[in-house]
């Protein structure tokens, strides 16, 4: 029983500060102080310390040695590495696996969303359907490895692409995007997927003064 309940606390930090970096409460490149942290959530050091070694190995910690935990640092560089890997993968399974995903059931629940989202302005909605048909894209392949690399990447799009306030111009570049899927233009498709990821990377690297630690 004892050995559940500590499993349970570990995954549930995990969890809470997984959340903490992903909605910026603990800014880009902030310290982290372990004794402050489990004081605050009124648990012992080792959970933190857990959860704090395995968001390291996700990449949303950086760990330095005999100084301690920190936010994972963003800066240009890691917004066009992350771009630039997006752009790999996603047009390379665009391109080989456009049948399925054009002829899947998922792109027209996508179509649906991002009509709701045009209406409404609805952010967590618009993050569902973001997630959704970059996702679906990927997923055609059905090669695991190709998706669990995708997956591991997911956790640092998750964390740039709230640093960019475009989700309503997002939503119409994802419109031509599905469009172009369900036209069965594929030529037209990749092109408005490469011209969608460029533009998130130049507006996102464009904010990202606004989110650092400290103002320059
Ligand atoms: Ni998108």
């Amino acid at each position: 029983m004892r050995k559940i309940e500590v499993a349970l606390v570990r995954t549930k930090v995990y969890e809470l500060l997984k959340e903490m970096i992903l909605n910026h409460e603990l800014k880009l490149g902030e310290k982290l102080n372990v004794r402050e942290l489990s004081e605050k959530l009124g648990i012992s050091f080792t959970p933190v310390r857990d959860a704090l070694l395995q968001l390291s190995s996700e990449g949303l910690v950086k760990v330095v040695p005999r100084v301690g935990f920190f936010v994972v640092e963003v800066n240009e560089r890691f917004i066009s590495e992350i771009i630039e890997t997006r752009i790999m993968i996603e047009t390379f399974c665009l391109d080989r696996y456009f049948d399925e995903i054009s002829s899947s059931t998922e792109v027209l629940k996508i179509r649906d969303e991002i009509e709701e989202v045009k209406r409404t302005h609805d952010r967590k909605l618009f993050d569902d359907s973001d997630e959704r048909l970059h996702k679906l894209i990927v997923k055609a392949s059905s090669n695991e490895t190709i998706t669990s690399i995708y997956e591991k990447l997911w956790d640092k799009i998750d964390l740039v692409r709230h640093l960019n306030e475009r989700y309503v111009v997002s939503n119409e570049e994802h419109k031509e995007i599905v469009e172009s899927i369900l036209a069965r233009d594929k030529e037209r498709a990749i092109e408005s997927l490469v011209r969608h990821l460029k533009n998130v990377e130049n507006e996102t690297i464009k904010n990202l003064p606004l989110f650092e630690k400290t103002e320059r």
